[in-house]
């Protein structure tokens, strides 16, 4: 489609100057600038990953090219100057969350491995047989699965509270499910296959009433909005550097430190440890003692930079950007004939998911893809989800800042395209 041949924003379409410049934003993002299948590309999979800023890039390259070297284990310059690296991307994490203290922040692989070092250290010794685990009906395979490893090790038993057709959490029913067995909460704070974003400081209000603690799926809400687990007052959040516009490979589990220093270690190894002899360990104080092994020194660096940029762009302009985004990509997606939305929640992030009748959504993303737009089809590892809804899988464009307008129509062009293509 022509206008998208030039990303450049229409003058009519133009921000005021407090609001974002998508230009200048898009200028930031190498990746963006590329033709996909002789098109420009309109990258709208930015759920399963985000782009990568130039800053965060070039922050990942400087220190394989002038500081490499191990953390907390040498006294030589360069590994002093990796382990201050590496605490002052923690301490940003603390910042970007606003949690008391860097100690309660851990560094994992992503939220997948953030929720399964809960359920295996929170779990193995304050879950017993007969207690509960309450989620909701909206989560991703991530935040069911480990669950259900523990409930089937210690005879517990997963609950799910119901979500209504719009794809909004039934909070009174969530309520009833909250019994004196429920050890624990586990939600998520927005559906990666529906955008909806939970009440989550109603979820935590609630569980609270009952002493109950709760963790919460931010992967999906750490890009699109400020966090702040103080207010919150959860007592677990975990989010994933890559859909942070960080890499690959890092991600944060940030636990009140109450229950940190209570729980075991997760792994054992290296660094996780204060003294090892042959009859007896004594672990190290956290948030060490949950960082067995070399971790990804790199990408810590490249995530702690990834929200510095996101900061500089400010949360107050990313919302309201998104937001706008979310309304234009819902208006123009409904005139598409046929074209149905799964996840009508009124408070949404800007994530689009449906189904275009009579066409699988394998065919809409394989004939989306020849156009150079990238979505993502299939169950988005939220199968319950799919079943919730009675379909097999959706499309699903989900955007972020940098997305714009234009690729918006791209995509409706796109669309109309699949449909030709299919004869409906
Ligand atoms: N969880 C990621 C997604 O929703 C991969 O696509």
């Amino acid at each position: 489609m022509s206008s998208v041949q030039n990303m450049a924003v229409p003058a009519r379409l133009k921000p005021p100057s407090s609001a974002l410049d998508v230009n200048a934003v898009r200028g930031d993002f190498p990746l963006l600038r590329q033709r996909v299948h002789g098109r420009p590309l309109v990258y709208l999979d930015n759920a399963a990953t985000s782009q990568k800023p130039q800053a965060v890039i070039e922050a990942m390259k400087r220190f394989y090219t002038e500081e490499c070297s191990n953390v907390h284990r040498g006294v030589h310059e360069l590994s002093e100057r990796a382990t201050r690296a590496y605490e002052a991307a923690r301490e940003k994490v603390r910042a970007f969350i606003n949690a008391r203290e860097a100690r309660e922040i851990i560094f994992v692989r992503g939220t997948t491995e953030a929720i399964n070092l809960v359920a295996q250290s929170y779990g193995r010794t304050q879950v017993k047989a007969g207690d509960e685990i309450l989620i909701t009906a909206m989560e991703h395979h991530s935040n069911i699965v480990p669950w259900q490893i523990l409930c089937q090790e210690k005879g517990a038993c997963l609950r799910v509270a119901p979500i209504n057709d719009a794809g909004e959490l039934l909070l009174d029913e969530f309520e009833k499910l909250l019994t004196s067995r429920t050890r624990l909460v586990a939600a998520t704070h927005v559906s990666n296959a529906l955008g909806t974003i939970n009440p989550v400081q109603q979820i935590v209000e609630k569980a609270h009433q009952r002493n109950v603690p709760v963790l919460l799926d931010g992967a999906q809400a750490a890009p699109h909005l400020r966090i702040d687990v103080q207010t919150l007052d959860c007592d677990f959040y975990t989010f994933s550097g890559h859909k942070t516009f960080g890499p690959t490979g890092i991600g944060v589990l940030y636990g009140k430190a109450q229950w940190l220093e209570a729980m075991p270690p997760y792994q054992g190894g290296g660094e996780m440890i204060s003294s090892v002899t042959f009859e007896k360990t004594t672990y190290n104080v956290i948030p060490h003692k949950f960082e067995a092994g070399t971790p990804n020194i790199a990408g810590t660096i490249g995530l702690g930079v990834a929200l510095d940029y996101l900061n500089q762009i400010g949360f107050e302009r990313i919302v309201a950007y998104e937001h706008e985004l979310l309304l234009y990509g819902t208006e123009a997606l409904s005139q598409v004939p046929g074209l149905q939305l799964i996840g009508t929640a009124k408070e949404k992030a800007a994530i689009l998911s449906f189904v275009l009748e009579g066409i699988h959504p394998h065919d809409v993303g394989t004939i989306l893809d020849r156009e150079g737009i990238a979505v993502r089809t299939g169950h988005h590892c939220a199968q319950p989800v799919m079943d919730r809804f009675g379909v097999s899988a959706t499309s699903r464009a989900s955007l972020v800042f940098y997305n714009t307008r234009e690729e918006i129509d791209a995509l409706v062009a796109g669309l109309h395209k699949v449909r030709e293509v299919f004869g409906t």
